[in-house]
Protein backbone atom coordinates (compact mmCIF):
# COMPACT_ATOMS: atom_id res chain seq x y z
CA UNK A 1 0.00 0.00 0.00
CA UNK A 2 1.53 3.07 -1.35
CA UNK A 3 1.64 6.21 1.83
CA UNK A 4 0.25 8.93 1.50
CA UNK A 5 1.89 12.74 0.77
CA UNK A 6 -0.36 16.22 1.12
CA UNK A 7 2.30 18.55 0.74
CA UNK A 8 5.23 18.43 3.20
CA UNK A 9 3.09 15.81 5.49
CA UNK A 10 3.57 12.12 5.36
CA UNK A 11 0.98 9.71 6.17
CA UNK A 12 2.25 6.07 6.50
CA UNK A 13 -0.91 4.35 5.57
CA UNK A 14 -3.35 6.51 2.93
CA UNK A 15 -6.44 5.47 4.99
CA UNK A 16 -8.27 8.64 6.71
CA UNK A 17 -11.04 8.15 9.50
CA UNK A 18 -14.12 9.84 8.32
CA UNK A 19 -14.84 12.66 10.53
CA UNK A 20 -18.29 12.16 12.61
CA UNK A 21 -20.45 14.27 14.64
CA UNK A 22 -21.91 14.95 16.66
CA UNK A 23 -19.84 12.80 19.71
CA UNK A 24 -18.98 9.92 17.47
CA UNK A 25 -15.12 10.67 16.46
CA UNK A 26 -13.61 12.44 19.33
CA UNK A 27 -9.81 12.23 20.07
CA UNK A 28 -10.31 8.63 21.50
CA UNK A 29 -10.82 6.93 17.74
CA UNK A 30 -8.94 9.79 16.28
CA UNK A 31 -5.70 8.87 17.88
CA UNK A 32 -6.17 5.70 17.45
CA UNK A 33 -6.46 5.50 13.98
CA UNK A 34 -3.45 8.52 14.19
CA UNK A 35 -1.59 5.82 15.80
CA UNK A 36 -1.78 3.45 13.02
CA UNK A 37 -0.52 5.54 10.54
CA UNK A 38 -3.86 6.92 8.68
CA UNK A 39 -5.26 10.50 9.39
CA UNK A 40 -7.48 9.76 12.94
CA UNK A 41 -9.84 13.09 12.40
CA UNK A 42 -12.01 14.74 15.31
CA UNK A 43 -15.37 15.66 14.09
CA UNK A 44 -16.13 19.29 15.37
CA UNK A 45 -20.00 19.17 15.06
CA UNK A 46 -21.62 20.07 18.07
CA UNK A 47 -18.47 18.56 19.98
CA UNK A 48 -19.56 21.40 22.74
CA UNK A 49 -22.29 18.95 23.70
CA UNK A 50 -19.72 16.51 25.31
CA UNK A 51 -19.03 19.70 27.49
CA UNK A 52 -21.30 20.12 31.17
CA UNK A 53 -22.91 23.11 30.78
CA UNK A 54 -23.08 23.31 27.17
CA UNK A 55 -26.91 24.85 27.11
CA UNK A 56 -25.70 27.96 28.67
CA UNK A 57 -22.94 29.32 26.00
CA UNK A 58 -22.98 26.49 23.03
CA UNK A 59 -20.37 28.45 20.85
CA UNK A 60 -17.70 28.65 24.26
CA UNK A 61 -18.68 24.89 24.86
CA UNK A 62 -17.63 24.24 20.92
CA UNK A 63 -14.23 25.90 21.10
CA UNK A 64 -12.98 24.49 24.43
CA UNK A 65 -14.38 20.90 23.37
CA UNK A 66 -12.60 21.11 20.19
CA UNK A 67 -9.14 22.44 21.63
CA UNK A 68 -9.67 19.98 24.89
CA UNK A 69 -9.83 17.21 22.18
CA UNK A 70 -7.71 18.52 19.85
CA UNK A 71 -5.00 18.09 22.51
CA UNK A 72 -6.14 15.23 24.13
CA UNK A 73 -5.34 13.30 21.11
CA UNK A 74 -2.04 14.81 20.52
CA UNK A 75 -1.49 13.69 23.94
CA UNK A 76 -1.87 10.08 22.71
CA UNK A 77 -0.70 10.64 19.29
CA UNK A 78 2.06 11.48 17.26
CA UNK A 79 0.40 10.62 14.39
CA UNK A 80 -1.74 12.78 11.74
CA UNK A 81 -4.65 14.56 13.07
CA UNK A 82 -7.59 16.27 11.28
CA UNK A 83 -10.75 18.32 12.51
CA UNK A 84 -14.00 17.90 10.45
CA UNK A 85 -15.90 21.17 9.84
CA UNK A 86 -19.22 21.61 8.43
CA UNK A 87 -19.36 24.90 6.47
CA UNK A 88 -23.33 25.35 7.33
CA UNK A 89 -22.36 25.27 11.01
CA UNK A 90 -22.84 28.88 12.34
CA UNK A 91 -19.56 29.11 14.35
CA UNK A 92 -17.69 27.13 11.21
CA UNK A 93 -15.50 30.12 11.16
CA UNK A 94 -14.46 30.19 15.22
CA UNK A 95 -14.03 26.25 15.29
CA UNK A 96 -11.49 26.88 11.87
CA UNK A 97 -9.90 29.28 14.20
CA UNK A 98 -9.05 26.97 16.92
CA UNK A 99 -8.34 24.14 14.78
CA UNK A 100 -5.60 26.49 13.35
CA UNK A 101 -4.23 27.94 16.47
CA UNK A 102 -3.93 24.35 17.86
CA UNK A 103 -2.17 23.33 14.84
CA UNK A 104 -3.89 20.65 13.46
CA UNK A 105 -2.50 18.97 10.14
CA UNK A 106 -5.40 19.07 8.29
CA UNK A 107 -9.12 20.82 8.02
CA UNK A 108 -11.83 18.85 5.93
CA UNK A 109 -15.08 20.77 5.35
CA UNK A 110 -17.81 19.56 4.11
CA UNK A 111 -21.68 20.25 3.85
CA UNK A 112 -21.15 23.38 1.76
CA UNK A 113 -18.47 24.80 -0.18
CA UNK A 114 -15.57 26.40 1.61
CA UNK A 115 -15.09 29.26 -1.05
CA UNK A 116 -14.44 31.96 1.26
CA UNK A 117 -11.31 30.16 3.51
CA UNK A 118 -8.68 31.83 1.78
CA UNK A 119 -9.82 34.71 2.13
CA UNK A 120 -10.69 34.14 6.53
CA UNK A 121 -7.18 32.85 6.85
CA UNK A 122 -5.72 36.47 4.95
CA UNK A 123 -8.40 38.41 7.59
CA UNK A 124 -6.80 36.50 10.32
CA UNK A 125 -3.42 37.20 9.78
CA UNK A 126 -2.42 33.97 9.75
CA UNK A 127 1.10 33.48 8.35
CA UNK A 128 3.26 30.19 6.97
CA UNK A 129 0.04 27.76 8.43
CA UNK A 130 1.36 24.32 8.42
CA UNK A 131 -2.27 23.05 8.62
CA UNK A 132 -3.63 21.49 5.23
CA UNK A 133 -7.11 22.27 3.81
CA UNK A 134 -8.89 19.61 2.29
CA UNK A 135 -12.71 20.17 0.79
CA UNK A 136 -14.91 17.45 0.20
CA UNK A 137 -17.41 17.24 -2.63
CA UNK A 138 -19.83 15.19 -4.31
CA UNK A 139 -17.96 15.14 -7.74
CA UNK A 140 -15.67 16.71 -10.06
CA UNK A 141 -18.41 19.96 -10.88
CA UNK A 142 -18.60 21.42 -6.85
CA UNK A 143 -14.25 20.45 -7.22
CA UNK A 144 -13.85 22.81 -10.01
CA UNK A 145 -16.07 25.20 -8.82
CA UNK A 146 -14.12 25.44 -5.50
CA UNK A 147 -10.74 24.84 -7.26
CA UNK A 148 -11.36 28.15 -9.89
CA UNK A 149 -12.80 30.04 -7.09
CA UNK A 150 -9.88 29.80 -4.61
CA UNK A 151 -7.26 30.13 -8.12
CA UNK A 152 -9.05 33.18 -9.87
CA UNK A 153 -9.06 34.92 -6.39
CA UNK A 154 -6.13 33.55 -4.07
CA UNK A 155 -4.05 32.70 -6.75
CA UNK A 156 -3.57 28.69 -4.42
CA UNK A 157 -5.80 25.68 -4.31
CA UNK A 158 -6.94 23.32 -2.21
CA UNK A 159 -3.96 20.50 -0.82
CA UNK A 160 -6.25 17.82 -1.34
CA UNK A 161 -9.68 16.58 -2.35
CA UNK A 162 -12.11 14.22 -0.46
CA UNK A 163 -14.73 13.06 -3.44
CA UNK A 164 -18.04 11.31 -1.43
CA UNK A 165 -20.14 9.12 -3.59
CA UNK A 166 -23.86 8.05 -2.64
CA UNK A 167 -23.02 4.95 -0.29
CA UNK A 168 -21.71 7.22 2.36
CA UNK A 169 -22.51 7.49 6.17
CA UNK A 170 -24.44 10.71 8.05
CA UNK A 171 -25.76 13.87 5.12
CA UNK A 172 -25.30 13.08 1.89
CA UNK A 173 -24.73 15.66 -1.20
CA UNK A 174 -26.98 14.03 -3.62
CA UNK A 175 -31.18 14.41 -4.17
CA UNK A 176 -32.85 11.79 -2.72
CA UNK A 177 -34.10 10.54 -6.12
CA UNK A 178 -30.25 9.95 -7.05
CA UNK A 179 -29.76 7.98 -4.63
CA UNK A 180 -32.88 5.54 -4.96
CA UNK A 181 -31.57 5.36 -8.37
CA UNK A 182 -28.42 4.04 -7.47
CA UNK A 183 -26.73 4.29 -10.64
CA UNK A 184 -23.81 6.71 -9.38
CA UNK A 185 -20.91 5.05 -8.91
CA UNK A 186 -18.28 6.28 -6.91
CA UNK A 187 -15.37 4.99 -9.44
CA UNK A 188 -16.75 7.42 -12.04
CA UNK A 189 -17.02 10.01 -9.64
CA UNK A 190 -12.82 9.59 -8.82
CA UNK A 191 -11.91 9.37 -12.35
CA UNK A 192 -14.28 12.72 -13.46
CA UNK A 193 -12.46 14.81 -10.53
CA UNK A 194 -8.94 13.33 -11.07
CA UNK A 195 -9.24 14.68 -15.12
CA UNK A 196 -10.63 18.11 -13.16
CA UNK A 197 -8.27 18.73 -10.78
CA UNK A 198 -5.14 17.21 -13.14
CA UNK A 199 -5.48 20.51 -15.21
CA UNK A 200 -5.24 22.71 -11.68
CA UNK A 201 -2.00 20.13 -10.78
CA UNK A 202 -0.22 21.51 -13.81
CA UNK A 203 -1.32 25.35 -13.70
CA UNK A 204 0.08 25.40 -9.92
CA UNK A 205 3.03 22.23 -10.02
CA UNK A 206 1.42 21.19 -6.77
CA UNK A 207 0.64 17.46 -6.20
CA UNK A 208 -3.41 17.23 -5.16
CA UNK A 209 -4.30 13.64 -4.18
CA UNK A 210 -7.73 12.71 -4.56
CA UNK A 211 -8.65 10.92 -1.77
CA UNK A 212 -12.41 8.25 -2.14
CA UNK A 213 -15.11 8.09 0.48
CA UNK A 214 -18.51 6.32 0.61
CA UNK A 215 -18.95 2.60 0.88
CA UNK A 216 -15.32 1.71 1.33
CA UNK A 217 -15.24 -1.31 3.89
CA UNK A 218 -12.93 -3.60 3.09
CA UNK A 219 -8.78 -3.90 1.41
CA UNK A 220 -10.31 -4.85 -1.95
CA UNK A 221 -13.13 -1.73 -1.72
CA UNK A 222 -9.33 0.42 -1.26
CA UNK A 223 -7.47 -1.45 -3.98
CA UNK A 224 -10.57 -1.20 -6.57
CA UNK A 225 -10.90 2.88 -6.03
CA UNK A 226 -7.63 3.14 -6.07
CA UNK A 227 -7.07 1.46 -9.25
CA UNK A 228 -9.61 4.13 -10.37
CA UNK A 229 -7.19 7.29 -9.58
CA UNK A 230 -7.82 7.72 -5.64
CA UNK A 231 -4.57 8.60 -3.63
CA UNK A 232 -6.00 7.30 -0.37
CA UNK A 233 -9.48 6.69 0.87
CA UNK A 234 -11.72 8.06 4.22
CA UNK A 235 -13.81 5.87 5.93
CA UNK A 236 -16.62 6.53 8.54
CA UNK A 237 -18.63 3.67 8.98
CA UNK A 238 -15.92 1.12 8.95
CA UNK A 239 -13.92 3.10 12.15
CA UNK A 240 -18.36 3.11 14.57
CA UNK A 241 -17.68 -0.94 15.47
CA UNK A 242 -14.34 -0.14 16.93
CA UNK A 243 -13.39 -0.12 20.71
CA UNK A 244 -11.82 3.22 20.14
CA UNK A 245 -14.47 4.93 19.08
CA UNK A 246 -16.25 7.45 21.14
CA UNK A 247 -19.91 6.45 20.98
CA UNK A 248 -21.54 4.60 23.47
CA UNK A 249 -21.69 0.71 22.54
CA UNK A 250 -25.23 0.87 21.90
CA UNK A 251 -24.98 2.73 19.22
CA UNK A 252 -21.97 0.55 18.14
CA UNK A 253 -24.02 -2.40 18.78
CA UNK A 254 -27.00 -1.08 16.15
CA UNK A 255 -24.37 -1.57 13.49
CA UNK A 256 -23.89 -5.10 14.34
CA UNK A 257 -27.15 -6.30 14.97
CA UNK A 258 -28.69 -4.34 11.50
CA UNK A 259 -29.54 -6.08 8.25
CA UNK A 260 -28.75 -4.74 4.96
CA UNK A 261 -32.34 -3.64 3.99
CA UNK A 262 -32.16 -1.28 7.84
CA UNK A 263 -29.90 1.12 6.19
CA UNK A 264 -32.57 3.59 4.72
CA UNK A 265 -32.67 7.40 4.06
CA UNK A 266 -33.90 10.63 6.18
CA UNK A 267 -34.99 13.82 5.06
CA UNK A 268 -32.66 15.62 7.37
CA UNK A 269 -33.42 19.26 8.70
CA UNK A 270 -30.13 20.27 7.45
CA UNK A 271 -31.76 20.19 3.93
CA UNK A 272 -29.86 16.78 2.87
CA UNK A 273 -31.03 13.56 2.68
CA UNK A 274 -29.13 11.27 5.50
CA UNK A 275 -28.34 7.37 5.42
CA UNK A 276 -29.71 5.71 9.24
CA UNK A 277 -30.20 2.90 10.60
CA UNK A 278 -34.18 2.02 10.19
CA UNK A 279 -35.47 2.26 13.24
CA UNK A 280 -39.21 2.72 15.35
CA UNK A 281 -37.75 6.40 16.07
CA UNK A 282 -37.15 6.14 11.86
CA UNK A 283 -40.48 5.24 11.55
CA UNK A 284 -42.23 7.97 13.61
CA UNK A 285 -40.28 10.53 12.34
CA UNK A 286 -40.14 9.22 8.58
CA UNK A 287 -44.16 9.25 8.99
CA UNK A 288 -44.05 12.80 10.15
CA UNK A 289 -43.84 12.70 13.56
CA UNK A 290 -42.24 15.71 15.27
CA UNK A 291 -40.29 16.80 18.45
CA UNK A 292 -40.84 20.64 18.94
CA UNK A 293 -37.93 22.30 20.65
CA UNK A 294 -36.73 25.97 21.23
CA UNK A 295 -33.21 26.30 19.89
CA UNK A 296 -31.19 29.45 21.98
CA UNK A 297 -28.27 29.00 19.91
CA UNK A 298 -29.31 28.52 16.40
CA UNK A 299 -26.11 25.88 15.46
CA UNK A 300 -27.07 25.53 11.20
CA UNK A 301 -26.94 28.72 9.53
CA UNK A 302 -29.66 27.80 7.61
CA UNK A 303 -32.15 26.16 10.53
CA UNK A 304 -35.12 27.87 11.58
CA UNK A 305 -36.10 26.12 15.02
CA UNK A 306 -39.45 27.06 14.55
CA UNK A 307 -40.06 25.37 11.25
CA UNK A 308 -37.91 22.05 11.19
CA UNK A 309 -39.43 18.88 12.68
CA UNK A 310 -37.28 18.16 15.25
CA UNK A 311 -33.42 19.44 16.67
CA UNK A 312 -30.46 17.62 14.21
CA UNK A 313 -27.99 17.77 17.00
CA UNK A 314 -30.01 16.96 19.47
CA UNK A 315 -31.35 13.86 17.97
CA UNK A 316 -27.71 12.53 16.60
CA UNK A 317 -26.05 13.37 20.64
CA UNK A 318 -29.27 11.24 21.87
CA UNK A 319 -28.18 8.43 19.46
CA UNK A 320 -24.52 9.12 20.49
CA UNK A 321 -25.19 8.38 24.23
CA UNK A 322 -27.03 5.13 23.48
CA UNK A 323 -30.15 6.39 23.93
CA UNK A 324 -31.58 5.29 20.04
CA UNK A 325 -35.71 5.52 21.49
CA UNK A 326 -34.98 9.18 20.64
CA UNK A 327 -32.23 9.61 18.43
CA UNK A 328 -31.33 7.57 14.91
CA UNK A 329 -27.63 6.24 14.06
CA UNK A 330 -25.86 7.38 10.93
CA UNK A 331 -24.05 4.94 9.01
CA UNK A 332 -22.90 4.48 5.48
CA UNK A 333 -24.37 1.51 3.10
CA UNK A 334 -22.08 -0.74 4.57
CA UNK A 335 -22.75 -0.93 7.88
CA UNK A 336 -24.33 -4.01 8.37
CA UNK A 337 -21.63 -5.84 7.37
CA UNK A 338 -20.32 -5.89 10.62
CA UNK A 339 -20.10 -8.37 12.38
CA UNK A 340 -18.19 -7.56 16.09
CA UNK A 341 -16.29 -4.95 17.88
CA UNK A 342 -12.71 -4.69 16.96
CA UNK A 343 -9.59 -2.42 17.61
CA UNK A 344 -8.61 -0.05 15.47
CA UNK A 345 -5.70 -1.71 14.88
CA UNK A 346 -7.52 -5.31 13.94
CA UNK A 347 -9.44 -2.87 11.47
CA UNK A 348 -5.65 -1.67 10.08
CA UNK A 349 -4.41 -5.02 10.04
CA UNK A 350 -7.70 -6.83 8.43
CA UNK A 351 -7.65 -3.64 5.67
CA UNK A 352 -3.77 -4.14 4.86
CA UNK A 353 -4.10 -8.36 5.00
CA UNK A 354 -7.04 -7.80 2.01
CA UNK A 355 -5.27 -5.03 0.29
CA UNK A 356 -1.97 -7.35 -0.25
CA UNK A 357 -3.73 -10.40 -1.22
CA UNK A 358 -5.66 -8.53 -4.20
CA UNK A 359 -3.07 -6.97 -5.22
CA UNK A 360 -0.98 -9.99 -5.40
CA UNK A 361 -3.58 -11.57 -7.40
CA UNK A 362 -3.87 -8.87 -9.55
CA UNK A 363 -0.15 -8.71 -10.81
CA UNK A 364 -0.13 -12.42 -10.84
CA UNK A 365 -2.77 -12.08 -13.37
CA UNK A 366 -1.09 -8.93 -14.82
CA UNK A 367 2.40 -10.91 -15.59
CA UNK A 368 0.30 -14.56 -16.81
CA UNK A 369 -1.28 -11.69 -19.80
CA UNK A 370 2.29 -10.63 -20.35
CA UNK A 371 3.50 -13.88 -20.62
CA UNK A 372 4.50 -14.41 -24.47
CA UNK A 373 2.70 -17.37 -26.23
CA UNK A 374 5.07 -20.08 -26.92
CA UNK A 375 4.51 -22.01 -30.12
CA UNK A 376 3.49 -25.73 -29.86
C1 LIG B 1 -22.00 8.14 12.16
C2 LIG B 1 -21.50 9.07 11.11
C3 LIG B 1 -21.46 10.44 11.36
C4 LIG B 1 -20.96 11.32 10.39
N1 LIG B 1 -20.90 12.66 10.67
C5 LIG B 1 -20.37 13.52 9.77
C6 LIG B 1 -20.26 14.91 10.07
O1 LIG B 1 -20.67 15.36 11.14
N2 LIG B 1 -19.74 15.74 9.12
C7 LIG B 1 -19.30 15.26 7.90
O2 LIG B 1 -18.83 16.05 7.07
N3 LIG B 1 -19.37 13.93 7.60
C8 LIG B 1 -19.89 13.06 8.50
N4 LIG B 1 -19.94 11.72 8.22
C9 LIG B 1 -19.33 11.23 6.95
C10 LIG B 1 -17.90 10.68 7.19
O3 LIG B 1 -17.00 11.69 7.54
C11 LIG B 1 -17.35 9.94 5.95
O4 LIG B 1 -17.15 10.85 4.90
C12 LIG B 1 -18.26 8.83 5.52
O5 LIG B 1 -18.59 8.07 6.65
C13 LIG B 1 -17.62 7.91 4.48
O6 LIG B 1 -18.51 6.90 4.09
P1 LIG B 1 -18.61 5.47 4.83
O7 LIG B 1 -19.36 5.71 6.08
O8 LIG B 1 -19.34 4.60 3.88
O9 LIG B 1 -17.21 4.99 5.12
C14 LIG B 1 -20.49 10.81 9.15
C15 LIG B 1 -20.57 9.43 8.90
C16 LIG B 1 -21.06 8.57 9.85
C17 LIG B 1 -21.10 7.10 9.56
Amino acid sequence: MKSLRIGDLKIKMPIIQGGMGVAISLSGLASAVANQGGIGVISAAAIGMTEPGFEKNYRNANKTALRKHIRRARELSDGVLGVNLMVALSDYDELLKVSIEENIDVVFMGAGLPLKLPQFVLDQGFENIHTKFIPKVSGAKAAKLIFSYWASKFNHIPDAVVVEGPMAGGHLGFKKEELLEDNISLSTLIRETVEVISVFEKQFNKKVPVIAAGGIYTGKDMFEIMKSGASAVKMGTRFVTTHECDADIKFKESYINSKKEDITLIASPVGLPGRVIGSEFVDKINNGETRPFKCPWKCLKSCNFKEVPYCISQILNNSAQGKLDEGFAFAGSNAWKATEIQSVKQVFDELKEEYNLIEAHFAKKLSLMKRPKVAV
